[in-house]
């Protein structure tokens, strides 16, 4: 029996498709293994995000070619996911002894180019994408008991013009509903409580009829399936917000209070020259809807530093929004150049020195606000799906509905089930308690 090794970068998309391939070359007779020296076909699962990501993987690669010719084992090595789409054969040029490379949307034919690989010896790249991948449904390895991640829809139709995904994922393509309905429903009947559905922009899911059902009435069937306690979706896009959604948000109790809503900018031209569509008026307004029908809401959001043609007085947009927006907690990154997209050509890019400064300072007014949101669940009783212990202190550790970490001492026995708790200490990344009952 052949084993394997699949290491993931970058984003929970990522860490789903990688569960795929391993429960595909699973149902091909093959064996995951914990380590990759011990493993006869390594997988690298890329992301191509930002730089820094693609750096990561190269560093990665070449050290395991390298480990790999010192042992003198036959081990085979794949490239799979983004990077694997955006360079395609061009990674044999830098690094010639890797022996696959497949896009994400060619995930299925993984089995197969294994196969052929280890026959004929020479390089197996596919990176066309298979046009019905979104509507077919690949098994699983899924990595956990009691959260599960559901794909919704594939590729993104936005274009931001600093955002390399588009061009690595495709065009949007949603996954019938019925499917999904059904893979919730085997989810929920192996024992899993919590969903969370994954895609680029969950919010247009559906957009153009093909799919069944629109995004609100998607979450509006998966409330329905017994078994399931939490729901959440991420990502979704601030144009796409609708009413609907907001008072899917408010009526459906299993759907949780928390929203990754990425702004990216705090300044209207910025995000023009983004492409993103909204203005921080709009925005505005509708985060204030949905704080008005769902005062619990766990808001959380992307932030970009640096995007080419930010001045000082753009950036202080950024900051003053923060200190608006107050939200529980944010994702910030310095802008990155990725190839092909429409940002590379615009004027004004920033230097490093000055987006690691912006970057600095964006963290440093964020950081009490975190902790001042942390704070306010103090004194409150919230509810935690117990996932397991913590690393530290042998604590139980779960999340509230807001998707905070909470640390509490417990029973075992809780693993997995629902338990209230009072909030007693907040921390900078979770919060600690004790059990109600
Ligand atoms: N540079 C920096 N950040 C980026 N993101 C996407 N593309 C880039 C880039 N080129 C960020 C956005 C997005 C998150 C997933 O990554 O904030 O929401
Ligand atoms: Fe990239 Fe924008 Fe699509 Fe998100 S919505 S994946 S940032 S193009």
């Amino acid at each position: 029996m052949k084993s394997f090794h699949i290491i993931t970068f970058g984003c929970q998309m990522n860490e789903h498709d990688s569960e795929r391939m391993s429960g595909l070359l699973e149902q091909e007779g093959l064996c995951a293994v914990d380590t990759p020296d011990a493993a006869e076909v390594i997988i690298l699962n890329t992301c191509s995000i930002r730089e820094k990501a693609e750096q990561k993987f190269y560093s990665e690669l070449g050290r395991l070619t390298r480990m790999r010719d010192l042992s003198g084992k036959k081990v085979a090595i794949a490239v799979a996911g983004c990077i694997a789409q955006q360079e395609g054969r061009k990674i044999l040029a830098r690094v010639p002894s890797v022996d696959m490379i497949l896009g994400p949307s060619d995930i299925a034919r993984l089995p197969g180019m294994i196969k052929r690989s280890s026959s004929t010896g020479g390089p197996e790249i596919a990176t066309e994408g298979d046009s019905d991948y979104h509507v077919s449904s690949l098994p699983a390895a899924r990595s956990d008991r009691i959260k599960a991640w559901v794909s919704i829809m594939y590729g993104c139709d936005n274009f931001c013009t600093y955002c390399v995904v588009p061009y690595l994922r495709g065009r949007e393509r949603s996954r019938p509903s019925a499917d999904i309905v059904q893979e919730v429903r085997e989810l929920a009947g192996r024992g899993y409580r919590e969903v969370t559905l994954l895609g680029q922009n969950v919010n247009s899911y559906g957009k153009g009829g093909a799919a069944g059902d629109c995004f609100p009435d998607l979450l509006r069937k998966l409330n329905d399936v017994s078994g399931i306690e939490r729901i959440r979706f991420v990502t979704s896009h601030p144009k796409d917000l609708s009413d609907d959604l907001i008072q899917a948000f408010r009526d459906l109790p299993k759907v949780c209070e928390s929203m990754h809503l990425p702004v990216q900018h705090g300044s209207d031209k910025v995000l023009m020259t983004m492409n993103r569509k909204y203005t921080i008026a709009e925005y505005r307004d509708k985060v204030r809807k949905l704080r008005d029908a769902v005062p619990d809401m766990v808001l959380t959001t992307d932030i970009i530093v640096g995007f080419p043609g930010e001045h000082e007085e753009d950036f202080e947009q950024t900051l003053h929004l923060l200190g608006e927006m107050r939200y529980d907690n944010i994702f910030a990154f310095k802008y990155s150049q990725r190839p092909g997209t429409a940002a590379l050509k615009l004027a004004g890019h920033i230097p490093e020195a000055v987006k690691e400064d912006r970057l600095d300072k964006v963290f440093e007014v964020q950081k009490p606000i975190t902790l001042e949101r942390n704070n306010r669940h103090k004194g409150t009783v919230q509810e935690i799906l117990v996932e397991g212990k913590s690393k530290r202190g042998g604590k139980l550790t779960g999340r509230t509905r807001g998707n905070k970490i909470v640390n509490v001492a417990g029973p075992d026995s809780l693993v997995g089930s629902l338990a209230k708790v009072r909030i007693t200490s907040a921390g900078p990344n979770s919060l600690g308690g004790e059990l109600c009952e």
